[in-house]
């Protein structure tokens, strides 16, 4: 796709997948708004942006931010093509580990901010008649592909879900909805998230095995606005899926867990 004169708006474009995913929609023409906390951050990735780009650091878990990223974007260029809700939070806890403010924290993050910004999207994509919304979810929004980490497997359940009742709700508007599913990544997200001293040094053994998030990036534009609504952006991802898949059907055929 040509994206010349295309506006998104990426969310977590300080690091990582999101970084990447701007520079990769700038590299093919897009003007991409640039949304994190970490302002010095976001000034690398904009230099790395071969297109102009609009800086707003903020904190996603503060409303008042939400509702100025679009009318940002939009006061910018005069219109929004593209809203790519990638923030997001780990927790590497259990339910019962988890205080209710990290609980909190965590759905702010990954679903409260991404319904806030469709909310604040859709009637600039409606007056367009176009737009996609994209959605960054995880195979573990997908399926329970490991323990003790309920609360974010929850929190991608339920942004999946809503890319599903969005799909349905937005059809005839012109407004296309993805949603994509990495699997593991290589970033910042272990050592940021919340529970990142339990991990133990367990997932530097793994980091050979994960997909890179340039690679996570080029998979998710190649595949913006190919009509597919689930998005495995690497093949790792989409293998990874139909193991678990087959793995969590057999398991969930019972309710009865393996005595302890
Ligand atoms: N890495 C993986 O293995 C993996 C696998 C599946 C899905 N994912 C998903 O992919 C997405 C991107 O993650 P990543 O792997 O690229 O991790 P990352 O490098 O840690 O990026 C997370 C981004 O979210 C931003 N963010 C976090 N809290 C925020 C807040 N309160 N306000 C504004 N921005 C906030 C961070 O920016 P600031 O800190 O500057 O605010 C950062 O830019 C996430 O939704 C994650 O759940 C990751």
């Amino acid at each position: 796709m040509d994206w010349t004169g295309k506006v998104a708006l990426v969310t977590g474009a300080s690091s990582g997948i999101g970084a990447a995913l701007a520079q990769a929609l700038s590299r093919r023409g897009a003007w991409v708004t640039l949304a994190a906390r970490r302002a010095d951050r976001l000034q690398s990735v904009a230099q790395a942006c071969p297109r102009e780009t609009l800086l707003c650091p903020g904190d996603l878990t503060d409303p008042s931010y939400r509702g100025d990223l679009v009318r940002r974007t939009v006061a910018w260029k005069g219109r929004l093509d593209v809203l790519v809700n990638n923030a997001g939070l780990g927790i590497y806890r259990s339910l019962e580990e988890t205080r209710e403010s990290e609980l909190r924290q965590v759905w702010e993050v990954n679903f409260l901010a991404a319904c806030a910004l469709i909310q604040a999207a859709v009637p600039v994509m409606k007056t367009q008649k176009a737009g996609w919304i994209v959605n960054i979810a995880s195979t573990g929004g997908l399926v329970a592909h490991t323990a003790h980490v309920a609360p974010y497997l929850a929190a991608k359940h339920a942004l999946v879900g809503l890319s599903r009742g969005l799909r349905k709700d937005l059809d005839g508007t012109g407004i296309q909805v993805q949603v994509i599913c990495p699997h593991l990544t290589r970033t910042e997200f272990f050592a940021s998230c919340i529970g990142a001293e339990g991990l133990d040094g367990w997932i530097e053994d793994l980091y050979e095995k994960m997909d890179t998030a340039e690679e996570v990036a080029e998979g998710i534009v190649s595949k913006l606005g190919s009509g597919e609504f689930i998005v495995f952006p690497t093949d790792r991802a989409r293998r990874a899926y139909e193991r678990f898949k087959d793995l969590c059907t057999l398991e969930e055929r019972t309710c009865a867990n393996r005595p302890s």
